[in-house]
């Protein structure tokens, strides 16, 4: 089963087209009407034409103190979501999403994404860092190795939405200058 939206799907969703603004409610619909991973193209755009409200994101806010809080929106075989919450300073591992593609949209503050590259022997180097903005959207194919978090000096927290498909299980990690792989296994619970 194709896992594009035809516009006639959309109009059962309550989704008018992939160029329109929909609300959080009819993505999350669309979400949870999928029966195959979309493609990273279609995960852009449906963070890209969705229109978001802070009420939308309340019931998946909070933050801790130690480390960024990841909070489960919604789930199934093909697809997630989440909203993760992030304390200046807060930051990921350097992994990859072992096979699962991401798209990520910033909701508030500021993110910084780092990328690597890997060589067996060589290990992991350094390629590039980006800003993201509110309203921006990054995203991660298969295999991109990246690393992402709110900047120390932001002084501000951050909230941002990230969609995998399919949903994210067993990651593999990485540290700079070596070409040691370990496993790691995100957490969302309480
Ligand atoms: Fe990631």
């Amino acid at each position: 089963m194709s896992s594009q939206i035809e516009p006639s799907a959309n109009s059962a969703a309550g989704v008018c087209s992939n160029d329109q603004t929909i609300s959080f409610s009819a993505l999350l619909e669309t979400l949870k009407a999928q029966t195959d991973p979309p493609s990273l193209k279609q995960l852009y755009s449906w963070l890209e034409n969705t229109s978001i409200s802070s009420k939308d994101l309340e019931p998946y806010l909070g933050f801790k103190e130690r480390t960024y809080w990841r909070h489960l929106v919604c789930r199934n075989e093909a697809v997630e979501m989440l909203v993760l919450c992030w304390k200046p300073g807060q930051r990921t591992v350097i992994h990859d999403h072992n096979g699962s593609i991401g798209a990520v949209l910033v909701q508030q503050g500021v993110l910084w994404e780092t990328m690597f590259n890997f060589h067996e022997q060589k290990g992991l180097r350094y390629r590039a860092v980006a800003e993201h903005q509110p309203g921006a959207v990054t995203g991660a194919d298969v295999p991109d190795i990246h690393q992402l978090g709110n900047p120390d000096v932001s002084e501000k927290d951050l909230v941002t939405i990230h969609v995998y498909a399919p949903p994210l299980g067993v990651l593999h990690t990485y540290k700079p200058g070596s070409a040691e792989i370990e496993l790691y296994t995100p957490d969302d619970s309480v």
